[in-house]
């Protein structure tokens, strides 16, 4: 299995992005955390500055939208050229409606669940999605501690996900590090969102490759 590695620029120098992806050249994509002060009490960045990062970089765009009405906003990112855009199933009125607009963007869909909602209710809907990012800390802020509770689900989605028969990631967001990522890649992840870990490594692109072994490791026993 691919194991992935796509740090999140939550915790870098927000006025400095263009920069701050250039220090993770070995990472798969980086991962932008979008939130608008309603679904999370905090606030980033948004569309506007989404497109100028696309002019700018080369790097596959990892959307995370921690935002309400998803309906409404999401298939914008995809418009604008990300290739990934994840939106919380707990915003979204008419998921399957939205991930075939987001893929009909040409970007793949994915769909986030906070750490107490459950992966069962979607079954049916997988087929419709490329990735589900699992929170493995309450969305908001980074550098929180992850959530032990998170890892049966990840089993539990990595067995419905084989079960379609389709090569759907299953991502991790929140308190990944190289003290919690094999415990997330064992139990069935292979799609790793790092913040803090990353970017407050002396190294960040040297951090991105020990991640990955890490994982890669974990995955072989
Ligand atoms: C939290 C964000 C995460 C966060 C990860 O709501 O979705 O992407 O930035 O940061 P760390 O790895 O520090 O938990
Ligand atoms: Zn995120």
């Amino acid at each position: 299995m691919a194991m992935r590695i796509t740090p999140s620029i939550l915790n870098a120098d927000l006025s400095n992005l263009t920069g701050e992806i250039s220090r993770i050249p070995s990472a798969d994509a980086v991962h932008l955390d979008v939130m608008d002060n309603h679904f999370v009490p905090n606030l980033t960045l948004g569309l506007p500055v989404v497109e100028c990062i696309r002019k700018n970089t080369e790097k596959f765009l990892d959307i995370h939208l921690m935002i309400a009405n998803a309906d409404r906003w999401a298939p914008a990112y995809a418009e604008a050229g990300a290739e990934s855009v994840t939106f919380h199933v707990e915003a979204s009125d008419a998921p399957i409606r939205l991930a075939r607009e987001i893929r009909a963007q040409g970007a793949r869909a994915s769909m986030g669940l906070k750490p107490a909602t459950p992966i069962e209710p979607y079954e049916d809907m997988l087929a419709e999605l490329d990735m589900v990012l699992l929170m493995t800390v309450e969305p908001g802020f980074g550098g929180q501690k992850f959530l032990d509770l998170v890892l049966p689900k990840i089993r539990r989605t990595r067995e419905l996900v084989t079960k379609t028969g389709q090569d759907i990631w299953v991502q991790v967001d929140g308190g990944v590090s190289l003290e919690t990522i094999e415990r997330c890649a064992e139990a069935g992840a292979d799609t790793f969102v790092a913040g803090s870990a990353v970017y407050r490594a002396d190294d960040p692109d040297a951090m991105v490759n020990d991640l990955r072994d890490k994982a890669i490791q974990a995955c072989r026993h």
